[in-house]
């Protein structure tokens, strides 16, 4: 991966010349490109979508539908099963809302708060289905996923360790007990080719921030007979078809659920990140990042003290410290221009699994080098000197 020319499309890496971004998995840095198309929309293109007659904003709707239709090519999905919202934790509590279904709900332990807890508001009857060595247990998936289970929910890659999560076989257990599943694809669409199609999955969401896009603007994908049957989770202005003193007939989905002025310069800024991900071949993303944490998780097991939780193949690297809090690291991280998150991620039951109360979290993405890796590693030791005493 060329990752010098990468950098360059990157006016944060001209300001901040010896930044090591390393919080790719909390969000992204944007290319020009993509502040470009934003700022093009809103100088030469900007009006409301889907009510003016006038040419402009016959313009600003089609930009916003074709870039529905970019988006929803890119993760193997048809325009109408794309529903745009603001990010993933709209679209859980979206889907948690409207979704008129009852019984059991299977959620793994290592799901973010945002995939938790929408359900835990609407569903009285939640399995937690156990990890092992970073990964959904499929065992205890087949014990917990019966007859009684109504949805599933799947991360699939894990915002804390970098796994890929066995979601071929949870969508065919699911399925075997005509359960729904949602995938959480937050960590996934950014950074490997994923194709809901083939997967098969019922639902799934992600984010347009972690991907080089604008924050505000994400995606609900849902098959088409199941969005066809969900109430709206919001109602009002332009996603209805007509509206009486007695009767409201809403539009058909996508529309139906994106009342309102929607983030039509999101969704032309998220288009443009798309087609900047498009010059990468298929796996070559996923593999310069596992490539750098694999260097990463070998230079850190090195260092007296450090407790490594990402197996070495995983896309991030999260790891603890004997000699001092998450946040101290990160701390002396920061004061070496390195930047990661530290905490407990959103998935506060999994810390609780490990008995800790924190990690320190590299994700490394597109624009991150070697460089990044030692100066992560350097500023650990550093840390060591520090806090170990
Ligand atoms: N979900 C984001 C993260 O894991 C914010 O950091």
């Amino acid at each position: 991966m060329e990752t010098g020319k990468i950098r360059d499309d990157f006016p944060i890496f001209q300001e901040r010349t010896e930044l090591s971004y390393l919080d790719n998995a909390a969000t992204t840095q944007k290319p020009a490109q993509v502040i470009e198309a934003v700022e093009k929309f809103y100088s030469q293109n900007n009006s409301n979508v889907g009510r003016g007659l006038y040419d402009l904003a016959a313009d600003s709707t089609k930009a916003y539908s074709q870039a529905r239709k970019n988006i929803a090519e890119f993760i193997g999905a048809d325009a109408d099963e794309t529903v745009f919202v603001r990010g993933c934790t709209e679209a859980v509590n979206l889907l948690a809302s409207s979704l008129d279904i009852e019984g059991r709900m299977a959620l793994p332990e290592l799901a973010h708060h945002s995939e938790q807890l929408p359900w835990r508001e609407n569903f009285e009857e939640i399995d937690f289905i156990p990890v092992k060595d970073g990964k959904i247990d499929i065992d205890a998936a087949e014990e917990l996923i019966t007859q009684k289970t109504a949805v599933v929910s799947v991360p699939h890659v894990s915002n804390v360790y970098g796994t890929v999560q066995p979601v071929e076989q949870l969508v065919e257990l699911a399925h075997e007990n005509d359960a729904l599943v949602v995938l959480d694809a937050a960590q996934s669409v950014p950074s490997m080719p994923v194709d809901f199609h083939e997967l098969d999955v019922d639902f799934a969401m992600f984010s347009g921030h972690k991907m080089l896009g604008p924050t505000g603007i994400g995606v609900l994908y849902g098959k088409r007979n199941l969005l066809e049957e969900m109430t709206p989770y919001q109602v009002g202005g332009g996603m209805v078809d007509s509206v009486t003193k007695q009767e409201v007939e809403y539009k058909p989905a996508p529309e139906k659920f994106e009342a309102g002025t929607p983030n039509i310069a999101g969704a032309v800024g998220l288009s443009a990140a798309v087609d900047y991900l498009r010059q990468f071949e298929p796996e070559e993303i996923l593999e310069h990042e596992r490539e750098l944490n694999r260097h990463l998780v070998k230079q850190l097991r090195t260092i007296e003290g450090i407790k490594v939780l990402s197996p070495v193949e995983a896309t991030i690297t999260s790891f603890t410290a004997e000699f001092a809090h998450p946040h101290d690291i990160a701390e002396v991280l920061n004061q070496n221009n390195v930047a990661v998150r530290a905490g407990n991620h959103c998935a506060q039951p999994l810390m609780e699994k490990h008995g800790i109360n924190g990690t320190v979290r590299a994700s490394p993405y597109i624009y991150n080098t070697e460089k990044d890796v030692r100066r992560l590693v350097r500023a650990v030791k550093e840390a060591k000197r520090v806090f170990d005493v």
